[in-house]
Formats: structure tokens, C-alpha cells, sequence
């Protein structure tokens, strides 16, 4: 399979960029940051390119360059995601609209540039979007935001796995617990302010509150990305696999 990742400059996105290798498939590495982007490539003698989710101009670029240079696309990991801090009643209008931006109309963007191209060559494939165990569960406080826009996707998922059956495109998506990447690291530093807390005790939260006693790598995730996009998951589709120890059990 040939297969376009989103956000694979860091965390996630690059540690699913680097297991697909590792499993023969063709990658394509692309983020907003062109650099991350080039150096994870390099780590995977693979091809890479700037790619914004917020822009369908720039979605069609990189999955043509892409298409020319690992052959047409039939797998895509929507995983580029943002975060941010802040009580619902301090909402300002600019973190709710990048949340809804990146996380959620990214995801309608690059699954809907994707799913035109197979349908239009006939070809099938299968889209992991990435979600989150905040897609399943508000009680979380200072993310009103991000849980509006990661249930969005929840949903989303279903009604494009409904809709792209027909067409033998399977949909599904991830939903991550307490994940160690730059993302986590900057929402230790936030939360510790909010809380009065040092950022080593709200990674000590995180931990006890994960059944399974220890804090999620971007591995954990990556592994599931890799079974939802490949053939041992031929007869999964529309679900929303929670990928988080434990936590947050719904
Ligand atoms: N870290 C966690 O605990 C956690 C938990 C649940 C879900 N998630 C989700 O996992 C995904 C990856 O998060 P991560 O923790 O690896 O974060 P990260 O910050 O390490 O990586 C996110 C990547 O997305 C890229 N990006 C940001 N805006 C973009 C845009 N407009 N277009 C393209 N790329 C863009 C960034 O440059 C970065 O390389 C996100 O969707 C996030 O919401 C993370």
C-alpha cells in the first residue's frame, strides 16, 4: 500500500510514519513544518512534502507530488491535530475555530481529496483518522473546544464509512489516551498552571489515571493505526478504537 500521513513531522503521526515502513508500506511523510517533515523522511529514506490540512490547495499538491513519486495513494492516517487549554466560559473565538480548522474540517478536507481520487480511479482503499479519548467523553475540563471537534470526527468516520463502502474504502479512526509527545508536553505546562501543579505531578495524574499503570508512547498508537489501515482489518469499518490503557472507559 501506498500511504500519505498527515502531521508525521512529530509524535504520532511519525512514530505510525515509521512503523508502516518498517512493514513495507510506501509512505509519504508530509506536515506543516516542511523540516520536521524532511527529517523523519530521511530517517525512512522515504519521500516527503509540505502539506496543511486547512488547505485543500495544498492537499491536492502534496498528494500529486506524492502519487508521482510512491504511486497512487490507497491508504491515508488523517492524524494532524493541535490542542489548547482554556475554560469554556474564556473561550476565545480563535482557539475554538483552530481547533475545528485543523482537527475536524482537516479531517473532511484530506479524507475527502483522498476518497475522490480512488472513486474517480476505481480504486479501493482504506483512511485511519486519528480521534481521541476526548471523542468519546467531555468530562474533561479546559478542552470544550477539542472535544467538540475530536467527537466530530467520531462521527464523521461513521458517515464517510457508510458512504465510501460502496466504493471499498474503509473508515476508521483512533482514539488516544495520555499520549507522550510534544503535544503531551506542552498540555503538562498548561494544566500545571490551571491546576497549581508542577508539570512531573500532572504526568503522575495522567499515569494513575490509566488502568494499565503507565503512560501511552506514540507506539501504542501507531500499532493500531497500522491494523486499522492494513488487510488484517478487511471487515472492520466505522469504528473507533479506543487506544488509551484503560483510561477514560466507556
Ligand atoms: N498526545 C496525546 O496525548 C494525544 C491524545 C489523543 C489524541 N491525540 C491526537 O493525535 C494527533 C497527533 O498528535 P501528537 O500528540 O502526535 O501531536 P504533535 O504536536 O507531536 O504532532 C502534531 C503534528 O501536526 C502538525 N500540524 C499542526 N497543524 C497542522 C496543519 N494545519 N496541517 C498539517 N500538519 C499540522 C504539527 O506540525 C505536528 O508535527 C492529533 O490529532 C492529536 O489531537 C494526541
Amino acid at each position: 500500500m501506498s500511504v500519505l500521513v498527515t502531521g508525521a513531522g512529530s509524535g504520532i503521526g511519525k512514530a505510525a510514519a515509521h512503523l508502516l515502513a518498517e512493514r513495507d508500506f510506501k509512505v509519504a511523510v508530509t506536515d506543516l513544518d516542511e523540516e520536521a517533515a524532511q527529517r523523519v523522511a530521511a530517517e525512512l529514506d522515504s519521500f516527503s512534502t509540505v502539506l496543511n490540512v486547512t488547505s485543500r490547495q495544498s492537499i491536492r499538491e502534496a498528494m500529486d507530488e506524492a502519487e508521482a513519486a510512491i504511486g497512487p495513494l490507497d491508504g491515508l492516517v488523517a492524524n494532524a491535530g493541535v490542542s489548547s487549554f482554556v475554560s469554556f466560559l474564556d473561550m476565545p473565538d480563535a482557539d475554538w475555530h483552530l481547533m475545528l480548522d485543523v482537527n475536524t474540517t482537516g479531517v473532511f478536507y484530506c479524507g475527502q481529496e483522498f476518497a475522490r481520487r480512488l472513486v474517480a480511479a476505481n480504486r479501493q482503499g482504506s483512511i485511519v483518522n486519528v480521534a481521541s479519548m476526548a471523542a468519546k467523553q467531555g468530562r474533561i475540563p479546559w478542552l470544550s473546544h477539542y472535544v467538540a471537534s475530536k467527537f466530530a470526527v467520531v462521527g464523521l468516520t461513521q458517515s464517510m464509512a457508510f458512504e465510501l463502502a460502496p466504493h471499498g474504502i474503509r473508515v476508521n479512526s483512533v482514539c488516544p489516551g495520555y499520549v507522550t509527545t510534544s503535544m503531551q508536553r506542552r498540555e503538562l505546562v498548561w494544566e500545571g498552571k490551571l491546576r497549581g501543579m508542577t508539570p512531573e505531578e500532572v504526568f503522575e495524574l495522567y499515569v494513575k489515571d490509566t488502568p494499565l499503570g503507565r503512560i501511552e508512547t506514540a507506539e501504542d498508537v501507531a500499532r493500531a493505526i497500522v491494523f486499522l489501515l492494513g488487510p488484517d482489518s478487511s471487515f472492520i469499518t466505522g469504528e473507533a478504537l479506543a487506544v488509551n490503557g484503560g483510561a477514560f472507559m466507556d
